[in-house]
């Protein structure tokens, strides 16, 4: 059977963020605290990961071997960037382990309303595609952040990561170039339902995707996301 050869890079980023303190930034205390709720939610949606794999391991055990090798890989990936933001954290706001864990365990976590979108293989690449695409942006426009917190190391972590979410886009964009080009009205479909998901506003429901409710994203931003996706597969001239 045909396959996609699957872009990763393998590196430690808790070894990388590791004893990072506030001395090594060039922002003052008053500053770093107002960003204490801009990384944890990043911390989150990388450690909720986990649970989304849990998800996949249950519902899509009839699913191609690529898609299992995509994932076994996306997971490898996003628990690297969690393990990387809570030795980011950790170290930036002076939390124990057991802080972090308590606070991760009372957060409420659920799929209810967006199993529909992990249905089929091909709904869930789509959104994998979607959702991947959307992150490497979103930590695409937090490079200004990043530059002014004056860190190399923190610099390099962003590029990293912003790598990492390029390839799982790019994966899981190319398993449905190989297998589900040939059902293009269906492809669109899963493109505008997610598109509609995000732009009606649900709060992040702690499963890792749709973590988009982020405060003064324009509702551009996700049908550009769309349109790029569409783009991206050649399928801009068919209609769903
Ligand atoms: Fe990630
Ligand atoms: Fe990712």
């Amino acid at each position: 059977m045909r396959t996609v050869r699957l872009r990763s890079a393998q590196w430690d980023a808790g070894a990388m963020m590791e004893s990072l303190r506030p001395g090594d930034l060039s922002v003052d205390s008053a500053r770093l605290s107002k960003l204490e709720s801009f990384f944890w939610f990043d911390l989150c949606a990388e450690y909720d990961s986990q649970v989304l794999h849990a998800k996949l391991v249950e519902i899509g055990a009839d699913w191609s071997q690529g898609f299992h090798e995509f994932e076994r890989l996306w997971y490898r990936d996003e628990m690297n960037h969690y393990r990387g933001f809570r030795e980011l954290y950790r170290g930036l706001f002076g939390v124990s382990d057991r802080q972090i864990d308590d606070r991760l365990a009372r957060r409420t976590q659920t799929f209810q309303g967006l199993e529909g979108f992990l249905e089929t293989e091909l709904k869930a690449l789509v959104l994998f595609s979607y959702d991947e695409l959307a992150t490497t942006l979103a930590y695409s426009r937090d490079r200004a952040l990043y530059r002014e917190l004056g860190s190399p190391r923190l610099l390099t972590f962003l590029r990293r990561l912003i790598r990492d979410e390029s390839y799982h886009f790019q994966n899981a964009a190319d398993l449905v170039r190989l297998r589900y080009l040939g059902r293009p009205t269906e492809v669109l479909g899963a493109i505008a339902d997610c598109v509609r998901h995000d732009l009606e506003g649900h709060p992040y429901q702690g499963v890792f995707l749709f973590d988009h409710d982020w405060e003064e994203v324009p509702s551009a931003f996700f049908e550009d996301v769309g349109r790029r996706l569409a783009r991206h597969w050649g399928l801009e001239g068919h209609v769903a």
